[in-house]
């Protein structure tokens, strides 16, 4: 198998005797040391100027080559194009997108300076795998620099439709970058069907199964939703019942329900929307007071963004607002925890919840709703109310599906799911943990890179 290179806007460097971050990070790190390889990307810094002069740091069969971004390149390729142009256009938010030409000109020129720093690290005859909205550009960029390897791209995201699409300055440059990549994989049939009709549409594209042929470029296409590693997290979740934290939690618990959420702070989360629906569960339902713990745990994200630090300042209100109404001497509703949790620990709040509350209004996939799932005791697990608009709904369909938009419908799935029989949420259990075991995040990576490393005949 030829080398493997990694590139994506973040890198996860393992710190020695210390557990990886996420779990996508595990399994491209798992592919990255299954055929070796280089890991690419910008380091999480800032400097004063410009460089694409990288840091290299060798870890067993891995390389990871990272540069730091300058200040403005912070501000208007990371924050401004990635994030407040194609993160709001692809989760169907036009309203938050705040597009300037200054972003879409520090878009191009990181993805130029990325391209011109990762050539000088290639050896020839590798695969190349690129990863996210960041990077759209990316491949175009090593293609003009002579690199004629195998090269796919792989969007976490959603692919919005062609119409939202077209609210985008300058998206068929876009999809034109995406022209030059070899293999491009979605999490979804709908993320696939969009980006399909966009090049379509825009192109007159001709497709047919996999292959698209598009200005004199060939391109296959495919879905590869993400997974997640069942067995490490039910391993994980196992050990969390002898974790201290996850005891006295559920010492605090008492006979309490925990419904939980754990989110970046996003306004792709649908927080809003679930804060009012535990509010209407406690004025709807009244046997619920003082029998049922909401806790939120949203971790700090891009919080420069305006829209970012305006959803943190609503979601304290809200919780402060639900807390002041209902609260009592013994029993306060609402835990909201504004910071980010070690993974253990989280594991360990899923396995003592009886409700996971995984509600995005747009997702990608959701993997927080997937590793809910694993982190259940099968002889009594909690329930999963998962939004219709997450990815991971295709799957999932032993979740209570709602619509994220819809307090109401939500209200009364978190009602519905605390008092769901056993047996039924032990079927629902199992339908969801044997979809996850099938796809999981080893058959994803797999998937992909022998999709990339064999072009059919
Ligand atoms: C989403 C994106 C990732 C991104 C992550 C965290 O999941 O698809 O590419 O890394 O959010 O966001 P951040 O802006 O902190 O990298």
């Amino acid at each position: 198998m030829p080398r493997l290179v990694v590139i994506s806007n973040r890198v996860s460097i393992p710190e020695p005797g210390k557990p990886q971050a996420g779990g996508l990070a595990v399994a491209i790190t798992g592919a990255l040391d299954e055929y070796g390889g280089l890991w690419f990307g910008w380091d999480g810094e800032t400097s004063q100027t410009a460089t694409s002069q990288p840091t290299t740091v060798q870890r067993d069969n891995i390389t990871y080559a990272t540069l730091p971004l300058s200040k403005e390149d912070y501000e208007d390729y990371y924050l401004g194009f990635s994030n407040e142009v194609l993160w709001p256009v692809f989760h169907f938010n036009l309203g938050a997108m705040d597009f300037q030409l200054k972003y879409a000109e520090a878009y191009q020129r990181v993805n130029e300076r990325f391209a011109g720093t990762l050539n000088t690290l290639l050896e020839g005859g590798e695969l190349i795998w690129v990863h996210d909205y960041h990077l759209l550009p990316l491949g175009k960029a090593l293609r003009k620099k002579g690199v004629k390897d195998p090269m796919g791209f792989y969007l976490h995201t959603p692919f919005p439709g062609y119409d939202l699409l077209r609210a985008l300055p300058g998206y068929r440059g876009l999809l034109d970058d995406l022209l030059h990549y070899d293999l491009l994989g979605f999490q979804t049939n709908n993320d696939l069907h969009a980006f399909r009709q966009s090049v379509i549409e825009a192109f007159g594209a001709e497709v047919s199964g996999d292959a698209n042929e598009c200005k004199g470029r060939q391109v296959r296409t495919g879905v590869y939703p993400v997974g997640i590693d069942v067995e490490a997290l039910t391993a994980e979740a196992e050990r969390s019942c002898d974790n201290e934290q996850a005891r006295q939690l559920r010492e605090d618990l008492g006979e309490r329900d925990l419904v939980i959420g754990a989110d970046r702070l996003d306004y792709s989360k649908g927080l809003v929307q679930r804060f009012n629906a535990f509010e209407a569960l406690l004025a709807n339902f009244e046997h619920r007071r003082q029998k049922t713990i909401f806790m939120q745990i949203a971790s700090p994200s891009r919080s420069a963004i305006p829209e970012y630090d305006e959803l943190r300042r609503q979601l304290e209100e809200m919780a402060g607002h639900i807390n002041g109404t209902y609260a009592d001497l013994d029993w306060v509703p609402v835990h909201y925890l504004n910071q980010t949790f070690p993974r253990e620990a989280l594991i360990g709040l899923f396995r003592s919840a009886r409700v996971g509350l995984v509600t995005p209004l747009r997702d990608g996939m959701n993997l927080v709703c997937k590793e809910f799932v694993a982190a259940q005791d099968p002889d009594d697990p909690g329930v999963l109310v998962l939004s219709e608009l997450a990815g991971a709904a295709k799957e999932l369909n032993g979740a209570l599906l709602v619509n994220p938009y819809d307090v109401r419908a939500i209200t009364s799935a978190i009602e519905q799911a605390l008092n769901m029989p056993l047996d039924e949420r032990r079927k629902r259990f199992q339908q969801m943990i044997d979809v996850l075991r099938r796809n999981s995040l080893l058959e994803w990576r797999r998937r992909f890179i022998d999709d990339l490393a064999h072009k059919p005949d």
